[in-house]
């Protein structure tokens, strides 16, 4: 059972896109009438959309906010505020303003509506930093916390990327030292994970497309629940250690935030690896401090104090001022540990972090694909490295055993020895595993005016032999006698002349002729050539149900998971025609065995047609004693340009 102790914070929250327009009727709703707002030069735009809201409610302005909010600009601006008897406080802008009318509302209690354009998340915390003869003092009063915070993502889509990523990771601080704080409870870590996801997934997309609505929306939504969190719960070492950078040595706020936290987190991580599996996991990386570190550097943001412009001999001093008061933090904390924390965030380097598995297949995997990186051809690269992704994560999330590897290599190895000109184990294993009908699927089968291909096979031989239209491929053999006549035409209907249709199907035993050596072949294939109608007519015999070759580690593939290895009867079709594109494909018995469990799952509806029984006289006069079948079919080719 956990033991916890939460406190709420009344602030309002409007967030959404264009909610500039509800600031009169929230100012309205504290009981103001008369407002003075607190405007951003930076933000002209921004500043006058808030202006026309206020309308007649606004009765004066002050643009002089300044970092760390000193008292001398509070005076100046308490000033303005008297002089115009406002009753309420109106401000647009990033941290600076938000102090500012915070500072105000500590000295007249005056209701405040805050609309933040940065990610600092001040806005919805009671305290107040301010500096008074170069020394800050901070503190926190219930009067502080602004009453209502209206959040527009419109007013963020313009913020600069350098300043994105590091008030962003300012958030993602207050985030990630919740979660690890004294007073850490349920809400603030639910809001703080939340806040990190939406950080880690926002950010990114920021550098693609900074203007991202959705992207900026996120952030947005994650700023404000981290700055809860702030609001909410102690801050632990790396904020002790941003205070004393930018109090003591003037470094920015939000790039000493960017700077520091992988390093603090890194530090931290011995004490609370439970949390850090958390913050991982809610980033989507194999380790947290390493993570953030990653992400800041791959959004081009601050990695090294020494760009901040902090001189090197400081680093044992700010050391020291780091450990000079005590405050709550996970891991006790020395100077020496300290100094060597800050020689490293000075330096730069990145937190190697606890040796995880995870961690070392991620590297690996990152060597392996760049290894690929100079190969000539990108699509060479796009591919094998896709590929190494793929197959890594598949030994990753089965924790495929040594000997199950072996066994795999063992079972391509037979595969491979097994292929020959007559057969193909191969080929095999990609169609019982679908993979060849994937391919076709993704390959061949995307206009709906053409007939739908079908795989090839292993059975189909180049240049078969010509047969004269009306002739007999079946060379004799038994089986129902089938006449086919068939029509090739393009997507509008016209018959195409010229083309070469191959066509090839296996013995009423199921065997093609190249599984029997005995047998005078070729038979039961053969080439035919279209006239201007379209047609070629031959003889053959009705294709039946077979297995497909089972004696090698394929039908021992399917044997162990108990799958049988018939293929449904079909007849195979080549066609190639001047001016379209290749079809190949096949047509399936309609009625026959198997349909709906062909083993190599080539099996299409469109495919499947009557080979219509029949008695009595054939189309070309030709004596048939019995039953014989008749196929009809029409053939769709798409042209090359398609
Ligand atoms: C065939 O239809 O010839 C075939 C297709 C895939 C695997 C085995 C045979
Ligand atoms: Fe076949």
């Amino acid at each position: 059972m956990r033991t916890f102790v939460y406190t709420s914070r009344p602030s309002r929250v409007v967030f959404g896109a264009g909610t500039v327009r509800r600031v009169r009727d929230e100012a309205e709703r504290l009981g103001c009438s008369r407002v003075l707002l607190l405007s951003s030069p930076a933000l002209p735009e921004a500043s006058a959309r808030v202006r026309r809201t206020l309308g007649d409610m606004l009765v004066a302005e002050f643009d002089g906010a300044a970092m760390h909010t000193p008292v001398e600009v509070t005076e100046q601006a308490l000033d303005v505020l008297t002089q115009a008897s406002a009753d309420g406080i109106v401000a647009i802008g990033g941290g600076s303003t938000t102090g500012l009318s915070k500072a105000l509302a500590l000295r007249t209690d005056l209701p405040q509506v805050v609309l933040p354009t940065t990610y600092a998340g001040s806005e919805v915390t009671p305290v107040l930093g301010e500096t008074r003869d170069g020394r800050k003092v901070t503190q926190s009063s219930p009067s502080i916390l602004p009453e209502t915070v209206v959040y527009d993502v419109d007013f963020t889509l313009t913020l600069p990327l350098p300043m994105t990523v590091t008030s962003g990771v300012n958030a993602l601080a207050h985030a990630v030292e919740a979660l690890y704080s004294s007073d850490a409870n349920p809400v603030t870590d639910q809001q703080a994970l939340d806040a990190i996801s939406r950080i880690a997934r926002a950010l990114p997309r920021l550098t693609a497309d900074p203007a991202d609505p959705e992207a900026r929306a996120d952030l947005l939504h994650a700023a404000w629940l981290a700055g809860t969190c702030l609001a909410t719960v102690g801050m632990g070492l790396h904020h002790k250690l941003c205070h004393t950078l930018g109090g003591s040595f003037d470094l920015p706020h939000a790039e000493t935030h960017t700077v520091v936290l992988p390093h603090a987190m890194a530090y931290n991580a011995p004490a609370v690896p439970g949390v850090m599996r958390r913050i991982a996991d809610a980033l989507g990386v194999p380790d947290a401090p390493s993570g953030v570190y990653d992400l800041v550097a791959s959004l081009g943001g601050p990695t090294s104090l020494r760009d901040l412009g902090l001189p090197e001999w400081s680093l044992a001093h700010a050391a020291e001022l780091a450990v000079s008061t005590p405050y709550p933090n996970p891991r006790k904390l020395t100077a020496e540990d300290m100094a060597e924390l800050l020689t490293d965030a000075w330096h730069g380097r990145r937190p190697e972090g606890p040796p995880s598995t995870e961690a070392g297949l991620a590297r690996l995997t990152e060597q392996v694909v760049a290894s690929f990186a100079r190969a000539p051809e990108p699509r060479v690269r796009t591919l094998l490295s896709d590929l190494v992704r793929h197959l890594h994560t598949f030994v990753a999330t089965n924790d495929v055993t040594d000997a199950e590897w072996q066994y795999a290599i063992d079972f391509l190895t037979r595969t491979g020895q097994l292929c020959s000109p007559t057969r193909q184990e191969f080929v095999l294993l990609s169609d019982t595993l679908g993979v060849s009908s994937a391919v076709d699927l993704l390959t061949n089968s995307r206009t709906p005016t053409t007939t739908p291909s079908a795989v090839l096979g292993p059975f189909y031989v180049e240049g078969p032999p010509e047969a004269a239209h009306g002739s007999d491929i079946s060379g004799g053999l038994p089986g129902i006698p089938l006449w086919a006549d068939v029509r090739i035409t393009g997507t509008d209907g016209e018959p195409v002349k010229d083309a070469v249709v191959d066509v090839w199907q296996s013995n009423k035993e199921g065997f093609y002729d190249v599984q029997l050596p005995d047998l005078d072949g070729p038979v039961l294939r053969a080439r035919l050539r279209t006239h201007a109608d379209g047609r070629i007519r031959f003889w053959s015999i009705l294709p039946s149900e077979y297995p497909i070759p089972d004696d090698g580690p394929v039908g021992h593939m399917l044997g162990a998971v108990e799958r049988h290895p018939y293929r449904a009867p079909h007849l195979h079709f080549m066609i190639d025609a001047p001016g379209h594109r290749r079809l190949v494909t096949q047509l399936f018995v309609s009625g026959g065995a198997y349909l709906d469990s062909d083993t190599v799952f080539g099996v299409k509806d469109e495919l499947v047609v009557d080979f219509a029984p029949q008695t009595g006289p054939t189309p070309d006069g030709r004596q048939v004693e019995g039953q014989w079948r008749r196929l009809d079919y029409t053939f769709r080719i798409a042209p090359l340009a398609d």
